[in-house]
């Protein structure tokens, strides 16, 4: 039980890898609130927290909304007192060659993956820095640190979202709070099945041809599942995790050495 009596905050919990994350910590102790857009998946998640025997919390949240986002901040607060663990996990990949990417897709996709991170934080950084404790962890990518073609509103996204967790943690490193980020490399999600459909297109290839290929260019030839990335969020979640802030951890299969 290493976040016994903790109170977490989950944004994208109601499915992959947030829903993991979500489960975990509840097993660890912590009560969960479990916020996205689409309701009956969030629902499910706080429904599978109180299974557990600790408190599921379900709210919706729109990170391209502000209204949205501080009305489901206050709604968490209002319920539960206070939040100690933040993990940053929604996001979305968009698709298009640079010179005919439209603003739009731009914008969109730096509101959820990077805006969204940076008001989500700061309406929680308050009460952390009150108490002298928080934890902060942001789901981030291998794009956060390379170039991927086709995709440089996500990979700008992730590079601004990495340069904002470093920046944040070195601001809170002595006020007990920590800031760390896990980049996964290719996740078996709903966000892998589309991106390997779009892939797929792209290339004038099956989605299965499309899988194979990106399989065989992770060192370990497997995809990561969701649940993997689980027990490194428990460890920077938990006090065992004090002298760790700052970083950036690759859980790849060897994609990206460190
Ligand atoms: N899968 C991969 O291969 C992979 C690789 C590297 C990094 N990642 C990162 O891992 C994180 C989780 O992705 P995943 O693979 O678990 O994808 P996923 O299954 O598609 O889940 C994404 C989550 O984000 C939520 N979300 C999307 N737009 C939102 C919005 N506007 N407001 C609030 N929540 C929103 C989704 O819920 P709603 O749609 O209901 O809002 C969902 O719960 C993302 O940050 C992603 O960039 C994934």
């Amino acid at each position: 039980m290493r976040l016994l009596n903790k109170i977490a905050f989950i944004t994208g919990g109601g499915r992959g890898i947030g829903r993991e994350i979500a489960l975990a910590f509840a097993r660890e102790g912590a009560d969960v609130a479990v916020a996205a857009r689409t309701q009956s998946e969030v629902e499910t998640v706080a429904k599978e927290v109180q299974g557990l025997g600790r408190r599921g919390m379900a709210v919706r949240l729109d990170l391209t909304n502000r209204a949205n986002i501080r009305q489901a901040v206050k709604t968490v607060l209002d319920h539960f007192g206070r939040v100690d663990i933040l993990v940053n996990n929604a996001g979305v990949l968009s698709k298009g060659p640079v010179h005919t990417l439209d603003e739009e897709t731009w914008d969109f996709t730096l509101a959820i993956n990077l805006t969204g991170i940076f008001l989500v934080t700061q309406s929680l950084l308050g009460q952390m820095l009150e108490r002298g404790w928080g934890r902060i962890i942001n789901i981030n990518s291998s794009s956060g640190k390379i170039g991927l073609p086709y995709r440089s509103a996500y990979a700008a996204s992730k590079h601004g979202a990495l340069g904002f967790m470093r920046s944040l943690a070195s601001e809170v490193a002595d006020k007990g709070i920590t800031v760390n980020a896990i980049c996964p490399g290719l996740v078996d999600t709903q966000m892998w099945d589309t991106s390997v459909e779009n892939f797929a297109a792209e290339m004038g290839k099956t989605p299965e041809e499309a899988r194979e290929m990106f399989r065989q260019r992770i060192p370990v030839k497997r995809f990561t599942e969701a649940w993997e990335l689980a027990p490194l969020a428990v460890y920077l979640a938990s006090d065992d995790a004090i002298s760790m802030t700052g970083q950036a951890i690759q859980l790849d299969g060897g994609f990206l050495q460190s």
